[in-house]
């Protein structure tokens, strides 16, 4: 009898935390499934997760300039994130005589922290469910820009509203498809100096190649400290600010990992569609994204094929690259899960399964009896509105920079005579000045010719200028936005700020301009055949998506549903755990530093490495960082599990059952990237830095072991 009962109480929790770990899933930290998280392995609770009476572990997590996570890790507010998220503060204070991108950079005391304009640290201080109020006064008879727009008056209304002090922000976001909504109370700190990077041969080793990928051996950390006035609060930089004093920062635990261990992962994903219907994910495999790849792989060819004969380009299309390359190899990994996990037929049996609950009750057959059906028809209208639209946004607007300056001053000629004018100008002198600082007219000239060859072939003809385009190379020669032709007497790629001096030769000069002239075409069939029916559809999907997923909340009340990321802060959860792929055996989830010494290749881009850390390997010193002892020794470098994370998570702090830091979230396996879409235990990682190899790093290679005094280690 014992027996048994043992034996089902195991096999009940087996299946809840199966079912858990099978959904994966990125909670709010006010309403966490503690006792699952227990079952699991956790030691602590919610409450020490997240408490807005009382400090806990959300006040050591900080929205990184509003794209990546980063944590407080010391008394003093020393602040850690990715290389990747810090990438743009690390390369504006470099130069060709201190290149901290190369070298890397260590500030050997406060004083030698630098300042970044426009670096913002935001804590969350309360997270509170407000759905009543904001949709209050809503009704089934409004359409969906009535709606919309009342929504917005309540929110401003609310959030002007709110209790709260002066040096505090509040915002409101809808959550589960604008079912709920959600309001947030934040601090941000304005003062956020740069205390250490690595070189990027360590913080960004196997570049293209080896991102969204597994085995990995990157140290993809970097080191910022937060400064605040000297009553702790936030302010602008000022030479008499403090390092800050937070509410709570993360022990860091050199214990280790190993397969089975709970983690969980505490930050600020971007965004996710978790609950498309099948034919969504249908078209993303069939169409969407084989547009997409199709797209950059064209312009990421004639990028690679220049920047590989040509040293002055490669470093010029450095940063260009990486970002065209990062998202195109994430779809095609996408694509690849998708398929693998059958995520298109696991989808439409749920969408059965979802119908014929429906037909069980006669309230429900009324409101929600033709919804799958109905979403069907929408998507199968909206997806040649949807192809114009990727190719309008991949081919036009993102991977030509000609063809996206050429719509910027479309707009400023749009702007002519009105009191925008001149703010407008301003604003595109600057982003101009950092564009042509990295643009070659030639190169940039081959791409953007071969994606309009892309845009006339592939895009509907109906939604194309009616005179055709008349785009080719010499369209390029004579105009003045390439640099090949002369504007108040100079390039505007050596000089914009003259170039744009005045007024009337400029809107002339441009109204003139061929390539201005069929950019104006394209956007204008654009504007008038594509974007207006495309929103159409985008509202009434939106509107039937909200109740698709209300009903699915009702409809499967077994179920718990997480809503979809939204940049608000996010716990997920999962254990450390090996990998198989598809025609591979299976994958360790720990890699090492030897493993990093064999992917070594002198000279090379992706693959050099600094000489210090080879010989720090073979001397196998690794302190009281590594594992096993003397000969045996072995530096653990990255490890993977089954947290589910996305993009905006890079930063964000892989935590034990106790609340320590043990690992930096950076990146995912590849076909695991389908997680945004769909998660699948058997396939999604995500990629975790050792928190053992980030302090060694700062110890032994950069001789920055100070700042391990401020830190509290857990051994
Ligand atoms: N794939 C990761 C993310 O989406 C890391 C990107 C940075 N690294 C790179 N080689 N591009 O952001
Ligand atoms: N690398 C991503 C980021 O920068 C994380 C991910 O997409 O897994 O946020």
């Amino acid at each position: 009898m014992m027996k048994l009962r043992l034996f089902l109480v195991n096999s009940l929790l087996w299946i809840s935390i199966s079912l858990a770990q099978q959904g994966g899933g990125m909670w709010i930290p006010t309403e966490l499934n503690e006792s699952e998280m227990k079952q699991m392995g956790m030691k602590i609770s919610a409450k020490d997760i997240f408490n807005p009476n009382a400090p806990s572990i959300k006040d050591a997590i900080a929205h990184f300039g509003g794209g990546c996570t980063s944590e407080v890790i010391s008394s003093n507010g020393l602040l850690l994130t990715n290389h990747h998220c810090g990438y743009g503060q690390i390369q504006s204070h470099s130069t060709l005589e201190n290149d901290y991108l190369k070298n890397g950079f260590w500030a050997m005391n406060n004083s030698e922290e630098l300042p970044n304009k426009g670096l913002t640290a935001t804590f969350i201080v309360d997270i509170k469910d407000v759905t009543d109020k904001i949709l209050q006064g809503v009704s089934g008879e409004m359409n969906e820009e009535q709606r919309q727009q009342f929504v917005k008056s309540n929110i401003e209304i609310i959030s002007k509203n709110v209790v709260k002090e002066a040096y505090q922000d509040v915002f409101i976001r809808p959550f589960y498809k604008g079912n709920k909504y959600y309001q947030f109370i934040t601090e941000t700190y304005k003062d956020v100096r740069l205390v250490g990077a690595p070189p990027s041969a360590i913080g960004n080793f196997g570049m293209d190649t080896d991102n969204w990928s597994w085995p990995r051996h990157t140290g993809d950390f970097s080191l910022f400290r937060i400064y605040a006035d000297k009553n702790n609060k936030p302010a602008e930089y000022s030479e008499n600010n403090v390092p800050y004093k937070p509410k709570h920062f993360l022990p860091i635990s050199i214990k280790g990992v190993k397969e089975g261990d709970f983690t969980f992962v505490f930050g600020f994903p971007g965004t996710t569609d978790e609950y498309l219907p099948a034919i969504a994910l249908d078209q993303t495999i069939k169409t969407i994204n084989p547009s997409r790849i199709g797209i950059r792989d064209v312009a990421l060819k004639i990028l690679s094929d220049k920047m590989r004969k040509d040293d002055a380009t490669r470093i010029k299309y450095a940063s260009k690259y990486a970002r065209i390359s990062n998202a195109w190899k994430k779809w095609r990994g996408e694509s690849l899960g998708l398929t693998k996990s059958e995520a298109v037929k696991l989808r439409q049996d749920y969408e059965t399964e979802f119908n014929k609950r429906v037909n069980t009750k006669p309230e429900w057959k009324s409101s929600y009896g033709n919804l799958i059906k109905d979403l069907n028809e929408l998507y199968t209208t909206n997806e040649s509105y949807e192809i114009a639209e990727i190719y309008f946004d991949e081919a036009i607007y993102r991977n030509s920079e000609t063809f996206r300056i050429a719509l910027m001053m479309q707009n400023l000629l749009n702007a002519k005579g009105t009191a925008e004018f001149d703010g407008m100008k301003q604003r595109y002198i600057n982003s101009l000045k950092g564009l042509y600082k990295d643009y070659d007219a030639d190169l940039d000239q081959e791409v953007s010719l071969a994606l309009i060859d892309l845009y006339k072939k592939n895009v509907p003809v109906e939604f194309l200028p009616e005179n055709a385009i008349h785009i080719n190379s010499s369209t390029f020669e004579n105009s003045v936005l390439t640099g090949k032709q002369k504007i108040n007497g100079v390039s505007i790629s050596q000089d914009v700020e003259k170039a744009f001096a005045n007024n009337e030769v400029l809107i002339s000069t441009l109204e003139n301009d061929p390539l201005v002239q069929e950019i104006g075409l394209i956007l204008k069939a654009y504007e008038e055949k594509v974007s207006p029916k495309y929103t159409a559809i985008e509202n009434q999907l939106a509107q039937l998506q909200r109740t698709y997923m209300k009903a699915q909340l009702e409809v499967f009340s077994d179920k718990k549903f997480f809503p979809d990321a939204n940049s608000t802060l996010r716990v997920t959860y999962g254990k450390v755990d090996g990998y198989k792929p598809e025609d591979k055996p299976r994958y360790a989830a720990q890699t090492y530093l030897d493993g990093v010494i064999a992917k070594y290749i002198p000279g090379d881009y992706e693959f050099d490495l600094p000489q210090k850390l080879i010989d720090m390997e073979k001397s196998k010193d690794y302190g009281i960082y590594g594992e096993g002892k003397k000969k045996n020794a072995k530096m653990p470098v990255n490890f993977i599990a089954s947290n589910h994370t996305t993009g905006g998570n890079s930063g964000s702090p892989a935590l034990d059952k106790d609340g320590n830091l043990i690992g930096l979230n950076f990146d995912r396996v590849w076909e695991g990237t389908m997680s945004d879409l769909h998660y699948d235990a058997s396939i999604c990682r995500n990629i975790m830095v050792d928190a053992r190899y980030i302090l060694y790093i700062i110890d032994k290679f950069a001789g920055a072991g100070y700042l391990l005094n401020e830190m509290k280690i857990v051994k």
